[in-house]
């Protein structure tokens, strides 16, 4: 799939996100994987909009991690996470990363997943993306 701009982004992500049913007893990881600047964080910017957020989402690098209340039935809690800036699983593991991804009522989209593959379900669903010629971005969906 390829995107011109956000609002295409936009709308795979809508499409991403019908479909998407919880786990039974754990949360639905979301791994954002991509060169730097190939827009994973428009990505997870969209995910927020479509689910209702209201308030600015801003991409986490500085932070690591942010979460949002949901509104919705099958979620309770979005997280979007940036491991740009982690070394290793140990820092995601300060983060109180085992509590998050026990909980089936939470949907984890984290950028940078190489650098904490470790510490990632091997069941998470993979999202690729890389710039193409014509500077605009192709979008490879892995679902588990
Ligand atoms: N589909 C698209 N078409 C054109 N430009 C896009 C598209 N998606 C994102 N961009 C632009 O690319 C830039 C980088 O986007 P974004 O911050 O989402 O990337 P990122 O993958 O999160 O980067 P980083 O690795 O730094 O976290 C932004 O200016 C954004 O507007
Ligand atoms: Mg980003």
């Amino acid at each position: 799939m390829i995107s011109r701009s956000s609002k295409e982004t936009e709308k795979i992500a809508k499409e991403f996100l019908i479909g998407l049913t919880p786990l039974k007893n754990k949360a639905t990881v979301v791994g954002l994987y991509g060169e730097l600047g190939t827009g994973k964080t428009t990505f997870t910017k969209s995910v927020a909009k479509i689910l209702g957020i209201k308030s600015k989402v801003n991409s986490p690098t500085y932070v690591i991690m942010k979460s949002y209340k949901l509104k919705g039935k099958s979620y309770k809690n979005l997280f979007h996470i940036d491991a740009y800036r982690l070394k290793n699983e140990k820092e995601l593991l300060h983060l109180g990363w085992n509590e998050i991804i026990e909980n089936k009522e939470h949907l984890v989209f984290i950028e940078w997943p190489e650098n904490v593959i470790k510490a990632l379900p091997k069941k998470h669903h993979q999202i690729h993306i890389t710039h193409t010629k014509e500077g605009h971005r192709k979008f490879r969906i892995k679902k588990v």
